[in-house]
């Protein structure tokens, strides 16, 4: 738990405490832990896995983030009374997470002013994200888009291994178009591309960046 950026500030004593109210909880790939406008009552903490959290317009998907190991989510409607779930968690790997109850984190804030700063701290990181997001929408066209989500996943999920970059986070061509506002073919399009001009590899659905100077050339605003 000392691991998990939230917490780590907190004191030995305050860390002990606080860990003895975790509760864990497994889930297979592909798991609702839960949908949008449901009631807030707790605080998720990754301990293995990935949760992506999405917005869906009958058959229509937006991701808006992807989280893992030691990335907390759903502190958003427990910050707020009576607050419901602002978006959808689903998982995209078989995923252990630990459970936080509302009046439990809600007390913890209260008290602990190094918490608090870290709260703060990642919910101004996801605002500027989102601001991008939203600046990437409604300026980029699709294949940027695309193009920038790939470099974007390397630097998030990269391992270098052998001198090429792979992204360690398995998604298939239609998660990456709910990444960016697309449709499969396009995202299948531009990867055939990367692949054909060899800057990316792909082995067992994980993309490898194998010439990142060349990525980041094509990537043009
Ligand atoms: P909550 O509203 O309780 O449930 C959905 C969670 O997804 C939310 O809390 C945040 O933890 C997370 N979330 C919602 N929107 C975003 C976003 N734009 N960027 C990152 N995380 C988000």
């Amino acid at each position: 738990i000392r691991k998990i950026p939230l917490f780590q500030d907190l004191t030995d004593e305050e860390l002990l405490s606080i860990s003895a109210l975790f509760f864990e909880r497994k889930y297979k790939k592909n798991a609702i832990i839960f949908f949008e406008e449901d009631p807030g009552e707790e605080l998720f903490v990754i301990k293995s896995g990935t949760v992506k959290i999405y917005k869906i317009d009958n058959t229509k998907q937006i991701t808006l983030a992807l989280f893992r190991s030691g990335d907390f989510f759903g502190e958003m409607s427990i910050m707020q009374k009576e607050g419901t779930r602002s978006a959808n968690a689903e998982t995209l790997e078989p995923s252990i997470v630990f459970t936080l109850k509302r009046s439990t984190f809600y007390e913890y804030v209260g008290r602990s002013p190094s918490l608090c700063l870290r709260l703060l701290e990642v919910t101004m990181n996801r605002l500027r994200r989102a601001n991008e997001q939203i600046h990437d929408l409604t300026f980029l066209d699709v294949r940027t888009r695309i193009l920038k989500a790939v470099h974007q996943l390397s630097m998030e999920y990269g391992e270098t291994k052998l001198g090429s970059i792979q992204i360690t986070v398995k998604l298939t061509h239609q998660e990456i178009a709910n990444m960016v506002g697309t449709v499969r073919e396009s995202v299948t399009k531009v990867l055939q591309e990367l692949q054909d001009d060899r800057i990316i590899s792909i082995q067992n659905k994980q993309i490898r960046i194998e010439n990142m100077d060349g990525l980041k050339r094509k990537i043009v605003y």
